[in-house]
């Protein structure tokens, strides 16, 4: 038995700490909090409620639907579109900060909507300052999903890849490890590696992770005129090191 104690420490040291369980949603104000984290209006033209964000069976379903008269009317975000859609965005408590000293897996499965003027999306973005900004799920209102990982608004890596249009699931994995002061970022779907990409001092930035669906802006006009619906399940955070 002796043999086993050393082993069982070096495990022990290595093991992965869950940051966000897979069956999250089941116990959602633990874990996440509605809207964005600087609250329900980004750069489209779907404004966040309560009402729009549904939690049952561990699977998060956002729902945009048209709204009239929304007050005020337009987004107090750059660059204030109109508010055409009231919709639903979260957010994860805990944030996330890849060090040297650590590595993190970002996994999800999605059901996202493709038609134009549909833009969800699976995010990191900076909690102070911009950027970092890594994209591990963004569909533009086509049939691929956008890896994207900005350097500056202008420096951008991008990685396009097909995703069906049955709103059939399908899994997202960024891996994210420390280069130096850099962080090297690896893209998954369905398990399958699609690309790398660096982000520029992203290394000790403390990130947020966002669930929304935002509409119309990058996604294109006019959006749809029914209701539009972003699944996500088994969200998954977990973080290997300290
Ligand atoms: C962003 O910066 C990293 C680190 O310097 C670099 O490896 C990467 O190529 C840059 N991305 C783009 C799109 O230039
Ligand atoms: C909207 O904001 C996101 C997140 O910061 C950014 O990636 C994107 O480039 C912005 N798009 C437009 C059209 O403003």
């Amino acid at each position: 038995m002796k043999y086993f104690a050393p082993l069982a420490l070096a495990v022990g040291a290595l093991a992965d700490v869950t940051v966000i369980p897979s069956d999250s949603f089941n116990s959602f104000g633990t874990y996440w909090n509605n809207f964005y984290p600087w609250g329900t209006d980004h750069n489209g033209s779907g404004r966040m409620a309560a009402s729009q964000i549904k939690t049952g069976s561990g699977t998060l379903t956002l729902v945009a639907s048209p709204t009239s008269n929304p007050s005020p009317p337009t987004s107090s975000a750059d660059p204030h579109l109109a508010i055409k859609y009231a919709s639903g965005a979260v957010h994860a408590k805990e944030q996330i900060t890849v060090t040297d000293a650590n590595s993190y897996s970002v996994y999800g499965e999605f059901s996202a909507p493709t038609a134009v003027g549909t833009w969800p999306a699976f995010w990191l973005t900076a909690v102070s300052g911009w950027p970092p900004e890594v994209d591990i799920g963004e569909w533009k209102g086509t049939a691929e999903n956008w890896y994207n990982t900005f350097n500056t608004s202008s420096v951008v890596a991008t990685t396009r890849v097909a995703w069906p249009t049955d709103l059939s699931f399908h899994s997202l994995e960024a891996r994210l490890t420390a280069a130096g002061s850099d962080v090297k970022i690896d893209f998954y779907m369905d398990d399958t590696f699609k690309a790398t990409q660096y982000g520029k001092g992203f290394a000790g930035a403390a990130m947020w992770l966002i669930i929304n669906l935002q509409m119309e802006g990058s996604s294109g006009s006019p959006g749809p005129t029914g209701e539009t619906t972003y699944q996500a399940r088994n969200v998954k955070v977990t973080r290997s090191g300290s």
